[in-house]
């Protein structure tokens, strides 16, 4: 039995058709571990919920809103990029090239890419790595619309995702992490993160990754507390999915959303305030939360980046910078490396 065989006993396996299958854990594991960690981060001093839960169905299409808002410039600013680079990237890729995708989400930017793909390989492969469901609805619409696409996808955590694909094939691959989602992990996971993804790479694969740069504090908050309150939504939203799924009280009327910029951390921090004195119950978790007035629950980090500092932990991690592209602003950059 080879790694990859051993590999897919975790997971189940639907095969949609010749074109398109998903690997995903068992149900048991996922709920399992849904109400073990938030166990875990609601029993805390500094109680925290991981970014990783805001992504059920409602938290996904929360998100696709949150990318066309007028103040969420990230998401334009790095199509913008990726509809430049189709040829300073061609050199890098071949005819066999597989493009693997961290948290793909709707894949919309993936699109372009995908073009610069199809345009080369005669069967272009596709393997989306995303915790959500959104992951079938996205790769459903990109086979109507591409007839050389096969997609493989991978309903998981990222690191479930990439243990999944090592040594999967001897192809080269192009894993691409975009959306600056790689600042959500703190510094010290996200040196592990990258040394990890460095590890399952083979020799002569690539890596490109978006991440946001430091900007103007008014822009930063601006972009994550906008004036539509999409973002408060899609932050309060992890509340109604623990009720719904571990068996809760939360009263969303009791929280409100709370984001700043911290200049010296190069963050922005996304927190859940707790506008009263409360109990909640979490049955699935065994738990009696209880939050004083004021309280925060941290949901999330956004890191922002100098260019110094993203070609500093590239580099600590192992990785070749070959290219870097920056929109005219300087507010977003992706930058291709590779292990060699
Ligand atoms: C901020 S969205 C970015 C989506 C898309 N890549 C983009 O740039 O617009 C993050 C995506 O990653 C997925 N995600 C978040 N944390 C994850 C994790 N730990 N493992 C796998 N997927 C994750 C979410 O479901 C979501 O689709």
């Amino acid at each position: 039995m080879n790694d990859f065989s051993d590999k897919k006993l975790d997971y189940k396996q639907y095969v949609v058709d010749s074109k398109l299958r998903y690997f995903k854990p068992h149900a048991t594991k996922i709920e399992k571990s849904f109400a073990e960690e938030i166990s875990f981060s609601l029993s805390q001093n500094s109680k925290f919920i991981n970014p990783k839960f805001f992504y059920d169905s409602k938290g996904s299409s929360l998100f696709e809103s949150i990318c066309l808002l007028p103040e969420y410039y990230p998401t334009r600013t790095e199509l913008g990029i990726l509809k430049n680079l189709e040829s300073d990237l061609l050199p890098f890729l071949d005819e066999q090239t597989k493009l693997v995708e961290l948290g793909s989400g709707a894949s919309v930017k993936t699109r372009v890419l995908i073009d610069i793909f199809t345009k080369l390989q005669t069967k272009t492969e596709y393997f989306p790595i995303d915790i959500s469901e959104i992951l079938t609805e996205s790769s459903e619409q990109l086979l109507k619309d591409y007839g050389t696409l096969h997609i493989t996808g991978i309903i998981d955590t990222y690191e479930g995702g990439l243990e999944f694909l090592k040594n999967y094939d001897e192809k080269k691959n192009l894993i691409i992490f975009l959306g600056s989602s790689f600042g959500n992990f703190t510094p010290t996971n996200g040196e592990a993160f990258l040394k990890n993804i460095f590890s399952t790479m083979k020799s002569g694969d690539l890596f490109l990754i978006g991440l946001d740069l430091v900007k103007e504090k008014n822009i930063l908050e601006s972009a994550y507390d906008d004036s539509a309150d999409i973002t408060a939504q899609f932050n309060l939203n992890v509340l109604s999915r623990i009720n719904n799924e571990l068996d809760a009280d939360f009263d969303l009327n009791n929280f409100s959303h709370y984001s700043i910029y911290n200049e010296i951390d190069q963050r922005i921090e996304m927190n859940l305030k707790s506008l009263v004195s409360q109990s909640v119950i979490i049955s699935k978790s065994n738990l009696l939360l209880n939050l004083e007035k004021n309280e925060l629950i941290h949901t999330e980090y956004s890191h922002k980046y100098q260019v110094n500092q993203i070609k500093k932990i590239l580099c600590d991690a192992g990785f070749e910078i070959k290219k870097m592209w920056l929109d005219d602003k300087k507010y977003f950059s992706l930058t291709l490396v590779s292990k060699n």
